[in-house]
């Protein structure tokens, strides 16, 4: 079996690599290192294709752009793979307003262009989109909610957020737009042209491998300030704002359970649920009980459109993939990433 995963450098990209390799799989990874130029250095997935590279004998990398449409329709139709997961992306709802032409070309014709040619070549083959509960913009808080002593949480006992809320009339920025535009053309190559598409929108997806910035991956990037000493901001909600968190390695598998088990356009919210979900403060009280006291400064101005409160409702998840299971809870997340910086925080000091 062969698949092809974008994005082969980043968190999920490369988690998926990973995991289909374990199962026997041929994979053939695209990825062109775009998120050191969306991000800096700091940013750069590199390191982690050449990992890929040299330790996974049947992963072949291709340097390829999502953008080229015709590289992109020349692989997919020699290489003709039984599986497709897009997580190729301008992944950062802050950093697209300032770049919208790349964010919109990456996010949304990158998008229209894998779909096209697998419909064109292998429209059998279970598609794995990567959207983000963005697509919902600021509705969610819109939900009456109440404040915690730590944190924001619903009123009226509401567990989570499902994928009945509307995407439509809310303020998206111009990521969250952009990936409406493939969020909902997923879709549609789902139903029009009955192709085993599913749209996974992700809130928090994280782990040890992400590389890390301010503009995103909230939970890998506090745990590295936290780590390193260096001073973190928090914008807006007195600390308070809500995400759920779930490891990329439970993404993966469960990504395996669609190809499965795939449906036509479905659409799954997909988070750690309420058990991972963790506010800004609750993170810093927890590094701080772990020995990591993290120096921060607080800004009363909230980045534009950020969820107040975010907790993914796994609810149709569950009940499309009753066998999948999230292996991570949050204790296990967070001591993952705190152990990987904690090594590089090592070996950078024995490199000084
Ligand atoms: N990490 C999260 O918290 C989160 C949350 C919601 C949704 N998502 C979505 O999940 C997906 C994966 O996120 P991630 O955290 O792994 O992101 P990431 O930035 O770690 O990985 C994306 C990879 O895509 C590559 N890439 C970017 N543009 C490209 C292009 N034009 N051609 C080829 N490769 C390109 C980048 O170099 C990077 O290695 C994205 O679609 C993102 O929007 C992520």
């Amino acid at each position: 079996m062969k698949a092809i995963v974008t994005g082969s450098g980043g968190l999920i990209g490369s988690e998926c690599v990973r995991t289909l390799s374990r199962e026997g799989w041929d994979v053939v990874g695209i990825d062109n290192d775009m998120r050191a130029r969306f991000f800096g250095p700091q940013g750069t997935t590199r390191p982690v294709v050449e990992e890929l590279v040299s330790s996974l004998p049947r992963y072949r990398h291709v340097e390829a752009d999502i953008r080229d449409r015709q590289k992109v329709r020349d692989m997919l139709q020699q290489e003709r793979p039984d599986f497709i997961i897009h997580t190729a992306a301008q992944p950062s709802h802050d950093k697209a307003a300032s770049i919208p032409y790349d964010d919109f070309d990456v996010n949304a014709l990158g998008t229209l262009n894998l779909l096209v040619a697998a419909r064109d070549f292998c429209r059998d083959a279970p598609f794995c989109f990567t959207s983000t509960n963005k697509v919902y913009g600021d509705r969610p808080n819109t939900l009456p909610l109440v404040e915690k002593e730590t944190r924001y949480d619903y009123a009226g006992g509401l567990d989570g957020i499902d994928e009945t809320m509307s995407i439509d009339s809310c303020l998206h920025s111009v990521f969250g737009a952009s990936k409406v535009a493939a969020d909902v053309m997923c879709q549609e190559f789902g139903r029009y042209f009955q192709m085993p598409v599913g749209v996974f929108r992700g809130g928090c997806l994280t782990g040890p491998q992400h590389a890390a910035v301010e503009l995103h991956g909230y939970l890998a990037y506090i745990v590295h300030c936290a780590v390193f000493g260096k001073p973190y901001t928090i914008y807006g909600y007195k600390g308070k704002q809500v995400r759920d968190q779930i490891h990329s390695q439970d993404v993966a598998n469960l990504f395996l359970h669609f190809f499965r088990n795939p449906r036509f356009g479905e659409v799954y919210n997909l988070g750690g649920g309420r058990a991972n979900s963790v506010s800004v403060t609750e993170t810093i009280d927890l590094l701080a009980g772990m020995g990591f006291v993290l120096t921060h400064q607080y800004v009363d101005q909230n980045r534009v459109g950020d969820h107040i409160c975010y907790i993914s409702d796994l609810g149709k998840l569950r009940a499309h993939f009753p066998d999948w299971r999230l292996e991570y809870d949050l204790g296990k997340i967070i001591g993952g990433i705190v152990d990987r910086n904690v090594r590089q925080f090592h070996a950078q000091e024995v490199s000084r």
